[in-house]
């Protein structure tokens, strides 16, 4: 496990195109993932991992601290994103209605508070060949303890709520707890699963009697 650099993020989206095959960001191309991955590790907190096996990144963990600041950012790279895109959006005009869901609850998100004892877990991909094997596990622990590092208290995350039972079971056994359900698109609820740092024990912490 250790921290993603720039000459990461061909092997970064290589994995997110593997591990997120139909997703929305996938459906956007290369490029854009590309971008959006260049955003997070540019972004002055990034809380961004990746996991390595005989040399090759298989995993990785991307989110940051202070979401509401990292959409600021993602809000002013909005022009070079969606012509990153373009070429995808252009051929499956069906997107769009997701894409703008999803700019306009960044562009919401990007006008929120500050939150500087919270961070984002925007995105926890492992390679299918390497799935099962507790590399997803290390990695958003890893998170967890970065994060607590950064003096966070809480993390959030969301996650679709139906037909995806797996990725549910996932966070629930790492101890997130699901605070809340919301529509992004008329057809897709999502789950915000949050988790308090201070109930997650630190490796460095004596273990509890
Ligand atoms: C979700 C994902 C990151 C999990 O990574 P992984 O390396 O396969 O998972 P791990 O091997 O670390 O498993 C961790 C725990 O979750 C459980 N788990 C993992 N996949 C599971 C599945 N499909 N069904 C039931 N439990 C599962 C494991 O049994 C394990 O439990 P344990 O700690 O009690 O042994 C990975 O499957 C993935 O990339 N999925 C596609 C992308 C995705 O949906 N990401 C999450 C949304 S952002």
């Amino acid at each position: 496990m250790r921290t993603a650099s720039p000459s990461d993020l061909d092997s970064i989206v290589r994995v997110h195109q593997q591990a997120f095959e139909g997703f929305l960001m996938t459906l956007l191309g290369p490029r854009f993932l590309r971008g959006y991955y260049q955003c997070v590790l540019t972004y002055a907190q990034p809380i961004f991992l990746v996991a390595e096996r005989e040399g090759q990144v298989v995993g990785f963990v991307a989110g940051f601290v202070n979401p509401p600041r990292f959409y600021a950012q993602l809000r002013q790279r909005k022009l070079p994103l969606a012509l990153a895109a373009a070429s995808h959006l252009m051929w499956r005009p069906r997107l769009w209605q997701r894409a703008l869901s999803s700019l306009r609850r960044a562009e919401t998100l990007a006008l929120s508070n500050d939150e500087p004892t919270l961070a984002e877990l925007a995105s926890v991909g492992v390679a299918p060949a390497a799935q099962g094997l507790g590399a997803g596990k290390q990695l958003v622990l890893a998170f967890l303890e970065r994060a607590r590092e950064r003096g966070v208290a809480e993390v959030v995350l969301t996650t679709d709520a139906h037909h995806n039972d797996a990725v549910n079971a996932f966070y629930q056994k790492l101890g997130f707890t699901c605070m809340r359900q919301f529509w992004h698109t008329p057809e897709r609820l999502m789950n915000e699963y949050r988790i308090r740092l201070e109930q997650v024990e630190s490796p460095h912490q004596e273990p509890s009697r």
